[in-house]
């Protein structure tokens, strides 16, 4: 205990120091008076809500330009794109920033749903879909893919999705056998290990509770929200459990020098359930939370890029809300984007959610879905 405080005294020492010698920012300290309620519907028509786009770049403002498709030079101020769209000849979408939705609503043919974004170009972390009493919300990364978590819209105000953005963040880094355990919601579960330690943690942000320590992952079970009947004796759960040891076995086949075998990685949700789809000799299966197939859905496995299984997770989760599911399912078991009642077409998006009930036989509803290749241009 002695010796842990020592090395937390000399961490805070040593960061301290550090963050002394840095040197100070070119300074929006003593800037408290940004409007924090400003909003993109307060922008005018053309324009963008971004950060640093007012007082030298120490608040959130509206920036303009020209837009889309508009003629641009980027050598000349007031021939630039407005924020979202890049200049290539004329001002085209700029996928890297969410910002670029802005500017498919006010396309006159746009229809569809587009995702909300942050002002300083990320997607925000929630994203909702349909209405308050029956619509849900999802997470999102940064760059605008779904992530594990969602909830009810009704259900959704305090979830952050903080846990998922932060597992998907180390993952992306290269960490194979991150243990974060997040809520169905995305949040953070009460009690964390991760990297050989374990703490309770805030769900809303997964810091350690004040008042709490940081274990050794042996001690465990001495955390104040260890709670046996809940955890039990292994933190790691069942789908976890098969990942580790496979990953194990792997990692000896490496070291005997075994080439060439492989594997079909089991794959796990991040509340360490199992993942929305299983690979078995060649085919991909949808599964449910305990491994099991879900239907019939299948597809050959060099498909397996395409394939997130929502439309066929969805047929279960709504059933176990008890609400009648009336969309159709693709064979892979992702939602199908031309949906067809009873002669009436209209179209989803790969959430599920009714993007343009205006449409063709012929026509594709790829133009009504905002992530769709429809709108790659280059
Ligand atoms: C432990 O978990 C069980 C099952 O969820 C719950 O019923 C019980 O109230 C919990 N006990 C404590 C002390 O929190």
């Amino acid at each position: 205990m002695i010796l842990l405080s020592t090395l937390l005294l000399l961490f805070l020492v040593t960061t301290f120091k550090f963050a002394q010698s840095q040197p100070p920012l070119a300074s929006c300290d003593g800037f408290y008076g940004c409007i924090s309620s400003l909003r993109q519907s307060d922008c005018a028509p053309g324009e963008v809500l971004i950060s640093g786009a007012s007082l030298d770049g120490c608040c959130p403002g509206c920036r303009g330009g020209q837009g889309y498709m508009q003629v641009c030079n980027v050598n000349v101020p007031n021939r630039r794109c407005a924020p979202g769209l890049k200049c290539d000849r004329k001002c085209l979408y700029d996928q890297t920033t969410c910002l670029h939705t802005i500017h498919m609503k006010e396309e006159e043919e746009w229809a569809g749903w587009y995702p909300r974004c942050n002002v300083d170009g990320t997607y925000a972390s929630r994203q909702c879909r349909g209405d308050r009493l029956s619509g849900r919300c999802f997470c999102y990364s940064e760059d605008g893919r779904r992530l594990f978590g969602w909830d009810w819209y009704k259900n959704a105000a305090t979830m952050t999705c903080a846990c998922s953005r932060r597992r998907a963040k180390l993952e992306a880094e290269g960490r194979t056998t991150v243990t974060l355990h997040c809520t169905q919601n995305g949040n953070f579960e009460e009690l964390q290990c991760d990297s050989g330690v374990c703490w309770c943690a805030d769900e809303y942000g997964g810091d350690p509770l004040i008042g709490t320590t940081v274990v050794h992952d042996g001690l465990w079970k001495l955390l104040p929200c260890y709670n046996a009947t809940l955890h039990g004796d292994s933190y790691l759960r069942q789908c976890e459990s098969a990942a580790f040891a496979q990953k194990t076995i792997q990692k000896r086949f490496a070291t005997r020098g075994t080439i060439g075998v492989t594997f079909n990685a089991v794959r796990c949700d991040y509340d360490g359930t199992y993942g929305a789809y299983k690979i078995e000799n060649g085919v991909v299966y949808c599964t449910w939370r305990d491994g099991k197939k879900i239907g019939s859905f299948q597809v050959r496995s060099s498909m397996v890029s395409s394939v997130n299984c929502n439309c066929a997770r969805d047929t279960q989760i709504f059933q176990e809300a008890g609400i009648p599911f009336t969309l159709s399912c693709g064979g892979n078991g992702n939602y199908e984007y031309l949906q067809d009642q009873n002669g009436q077409l209209f179209c989803v998006d790969g959430d599920g959610y009714v993007v343009s009930t205006d449409v063709r036989p012929t026509e594709s509803c790829d133009k009504f879905i905002y992530n769709s290749e429809f709108y790659d241009e280059e």
